[in-house]
């Protein structure tokens, strides 16, 4: 047993962590939640764990702070091909079919969980390339890992992030700039980056797709469950859901139909 975090301070942290974000932290974690907080005490400069955890009962401020240094972070640009490839060659030509029906010209996609802005540069990128020219496109982004959503913002990613953006994407939409590439303005645009914590409603309503990839991975059941019904109700009555390739709604009793195309399996809203 750590003298740092005992038994009891794991339970406490892990509750805490647990109610405001849905991220389950398992025995097997423990070691990572430990090193963050050992981090948080030393820059907080309190000498005791259970100082820390008044301080972040009594502050939101902290507790976001503490909630952005227990998240993982990674993604890729083109992330999963078979995800790219389903979505440029089956979910958007099927919402042209159903847009150019209704007259709508209009596509609505979120990235949740979008740390620092790849998966959403990644879908606007795809739009912009296979949608007709006169639809509007509108991408929102949303984490709740500030430092990630800054760099997303920023849209500028050093030469060995950039690793799985094909050569042709990388000439039309990025800027070499020293050592790295800014994301060009015409798809920086497109994606609106937004403080979003999935335990919430984001209020967002009618959207076409959702991207939502990597993320449940850290919920135990529950949250999942919680997640994808908030999604459910965000989404327009004919729309799409992405999951991560390792992750899935089988036994969750959700309203989602599963979806197999040439590519990948996906989800779909079907009213
Ligand atoms: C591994 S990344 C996945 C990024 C991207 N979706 C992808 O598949 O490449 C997981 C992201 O989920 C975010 N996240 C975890 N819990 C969250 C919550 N409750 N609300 C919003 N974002 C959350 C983390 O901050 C992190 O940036």
């Amino acid at each position: 047993m750590s003298e740092f975090l005992s038994d009891e301070n794991f339970q406490k942290f892990r509750n805490v962590i647990y109610d405001a974000s849905g991220i389950h932290f398992s025995s097997a974690n423990r070691s990572i939640l430990e090193s963050r907080l050992k981090e948080r005490l030393k820059i907080s400069k309190l000498d005791t764990i259970e100082e820390y955890h008044r301080l972040i009962l009594s502050s939101a401020e902290e507790m976001k702070v503490l909630l952005d240094s227990v998240t993982t972070n990674l993604t890729r640009f083109f992330r999963n091909n078979a995800h790219v490839a389903t979505f440029d060659n089956y979910v958007i030509p099927e919402l042209v079919r159903l847009k150019r029906e209704r007259g709508d010209k209009s596509v609505r996609v979120w990235s949740a969980g979008c740390s620092t802005g790849e998966e959403a540069y990644t879908i606007a990128m795809s739009l912009k390339e296979k949608l007709p020219a006169d639809f509007q496109i509108i991408v929102t982004a949303s984490d709740l890992s500030l430092k990630s959503l800054m760099v997303g913002t920023e849209g500028f990613y050093p030469e060995s992030r950039i690793a799985g953006v094909p050569e042709y994407y990388l000439k039309k939409y990025f800027e070499q700039r020293g050592s790295g590439y800014q994301v060009r303005e015409e798809i920086r645009s497109l994606v609106k980056f937004d403080y979003h914590n999935l335990k919430n409603d984001s209020r967002q309503r009618n959207l076409d797709v959702i991207f939502c990839r990597n993320v449940l991975i850290y919920f135990d059941e529950a949250a999942q469950k919680n997640v994808v019904e908030r999604f459910w109700d965000a989404l327009a009555p004919y729309s799409f859901l992405f999951i991560g390739h390792s992750e899935s709604l089988f036994g969750m009793n959700t309203r989602f139909e599963f979806l197999k195309t040439d590519w990948a399996c996906i989800y779909r809203k079907k009213t």
